[in-house]
């Protein structure tokens, strides 16, 4: 039987820089639903990691840890135990360590129970690697978007360029290749496409004709339901 609780999600699927966040806000904001980045979720759990010292003190209890912290999320920011850190998860310290603590079996119960909870209430477009696969294989609207490794790559080099940060095109390229292959490859909920789901190739297609494909699809899809 169908789970009734999950009839207005839209499950968001990709590798980085295929432009899931871009296009779930859009959606999100046009179809008046909330928007949740899981990705933002990891981020979080990897900035406070760094911050407490959880890499030098090899005796730390990461469920504990992971008790102590609350998340929250207001509009679009993400609040860590009360301080708004959507701009310090973006750092490429964080890029490059994150994808070896999402593949922890503790922060991946941690992070998905707390996501599962939100979606329940319905009425979210929720994006991420796992979230058609593990999270909400239920959701009445799969989407795997995908682009070309060079294109990706172009996306995140300008996103951190109007950011200020100064990078080299290549190492942005050789950090997602990477990630990609950690993201993919790890043993708990790897970046694969989901069962039943639509696949978007966005290499050339602009951020308003993506986000009009998944806004007809969802208004056909939640009208079945
Ligand atoms: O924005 P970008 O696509 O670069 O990455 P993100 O969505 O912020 O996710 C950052 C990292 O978190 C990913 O590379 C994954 O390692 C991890 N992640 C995950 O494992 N599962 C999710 N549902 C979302 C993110």
């Amino acid at each position: 039987m169908k789970d009734s609780s999950y009839l207005k999600v839209i499950a968001i699927d990709g590798p980085a820089g295929s432009g899931k966040s871009t296009v779930a806000r859009i959606v999100a904001d046009r179809m008046n639903m909330i928007y949740l980045d899981t990705g933002a979720m990891y981020r979080a759990v990897t900035y406070y990691l760094i911050r407490i010292g959880f890499f030098e003190s090899k005796s730390s209890d990461i469920c504990s840890i992971l008790n102590s912290l609350k998340l929250e999320f207001n509009d679009s920011k993400i609040l860590l135990n009360g301080k708004d850190i959507s701009e310090e998860i973006r750092s490429p310290r964080i890029d490059a360590e994150v994808s070896d603590i999402a593949k922890r079996k503790e922060v991946r119960a941690f992070l998905t129970e707390m996501q599962r909870k939100i979606a329940k209430r319905g009425n979210v477009v929720i994006e991420g690697r796992d979230i058609g696969t593990v999270v909400i294989p239920e959701a009445p609207l799969k989407v795997f978007l995908t682009a070309s490794v060079k294109e990706r790559a172009r996306r995140r080099y300008l996103q951190l360029r109007s950011k200020g940060i100064e990078t080299d095109i290549k190492k942005i390229e050789k950090e997602i290749r990477k990630r990609d292959e950690i993201d993919s490859t790890r043993k708990l909920a790897p970046l694969v496409k989901p069962r039943n789901a639509v696949e978007i190739d966005t290499t050339n297609l602009s951020v308003e004709e993506v986000v009009n494909m998944i806004i007809e699809m969802g208004k056909e899809r939640f009208e079945k339901t």
